[in-house]
């Protein structure tokens, strides 16, 4: 089952007349989104025709302000902790072993990767992102909690074609906060080449901003799109999607899709079966 109020589904904060609604019940946010349109027209401009560069743009000045603001959730060191831990009880309570191998996908300043980083094995972490400004900031977290033994990989890239990863590696793909701001194109690109680096029986996690009325897009940062759109795109590169229903009872605003292989059969009770490629990972006898 879906939750939600239904207003919150079915409004488009494209339209004028919902941000005019919007302006009168908190009019102290108009000036900072005035200045926020004013500056995004500007960076559309200077980028034309590239959203990713656009939107490393857009986190290249979002981050000189406040790496935690940047990645969603204020500028608060609190709530930056409060969602990295939201992440990673979630996934915890999905089953996620230190064995497992991880690629976050926008991994943004690590809030919740250097959790995943500090519970997964050496060298089982990746985080990827267009962002070298929040990458730099990821650094500092790492340096911050003091994972340099864990040995995590940091990867700048500027596309979603995986390409430079192996064939059938990760156990665990997650992407949070980041198709939230990606137009159909980008995740269209990401679902066409994670199955590649998808290991047997494992899943690629993903939040979205949900919408049950017309998908729209708010400055070309935050995109809202139908659940049927997202499992669509997912059929169409073979892949299984599943609306995850326990996420919709956590204190946040986005949904979450879980899709994997069509052989890991998404509706076994018993999550993660077995996940045969990360077993393989375990010598036969510890060095
Ligand atoms: C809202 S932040 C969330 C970061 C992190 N997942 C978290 O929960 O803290 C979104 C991140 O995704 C990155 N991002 C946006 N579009 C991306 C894309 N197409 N490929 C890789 N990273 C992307 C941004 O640079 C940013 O770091």
């Amino acid at each position: 089952m879906q939750h939600g109020p239904a207003s919150h589904l079915s409004v488009n904060r494209s339209r004028l007349g919902h941000k005019v609604r919007y302006a009168l019940r908190h009019p102290e946010r108009v000036v900072p989104y005035l200045r926020r349109a004013g500056r995004d027209s500007w960076l559309r401009l200077r980028h034309r025709g590239s959203h990713v560069a656009y939107y490393r743009a857009v986190m290249a000045s979002d981050t000189a302000r406040s790496p935690e603001a940047a990645v969603g959730g204020g500028p608060s060191y609190d709530r930056w902790l409060a969602i990295g831990r939201m992440q990673y009880d979630y996934l915890v309570g999905h089953g996620l072993t230190p064995r497992d191998r991880m690629l976050e996908i926008g991994c943004g300043n690590l809030r919740a990767g250097w959790r995943f980083i500090e519970y997964l094995e050496p060298g089982h972490y990746y985080g990827i992102d267009i962002s070298p400004d929040i990458l730099i900031e990821a650094k500092k977290t790492l340096v911050r909690y003091g994972l340099q033994a864990k040995r995590p990989y940091l990867t700048p890239v500027d596309d979603l074609k995986l390409d430079f990863l192996p064939d059938a590696w990760f156990t665990v793909v997650h992407a949070h906060s980041v198709f939230s701001h990606s137009p159909a194109d980008v995740i269209d690109e990401c679902l066409a080449h994670v199955g590649r680096v998808l290991a047997p029986g494992g899943f690629f996690d993903f939040t979205f901003d949900r919408t049950e009325g017309a998908e729209h897009h708010v400055l070309g940062e935050d995109f809202y799109y139908r659940t049927e759109t997202l499992t669509r795109l997912a059929a169409k590169h073979g892949l299984v999607a599943r609306f995850m229903d326990d996420w919709e009872q956590l204190p946040h605003g986005q949904s979450k899709i879980r899709v994997s292989h069509p052989a890991a059969d998404p509706d076994r009770d018993d999550e993660w079966p077995s996940r045969p490629a990360a077993a393989a990972d375990v010598p036969a006898v510890e060095p």
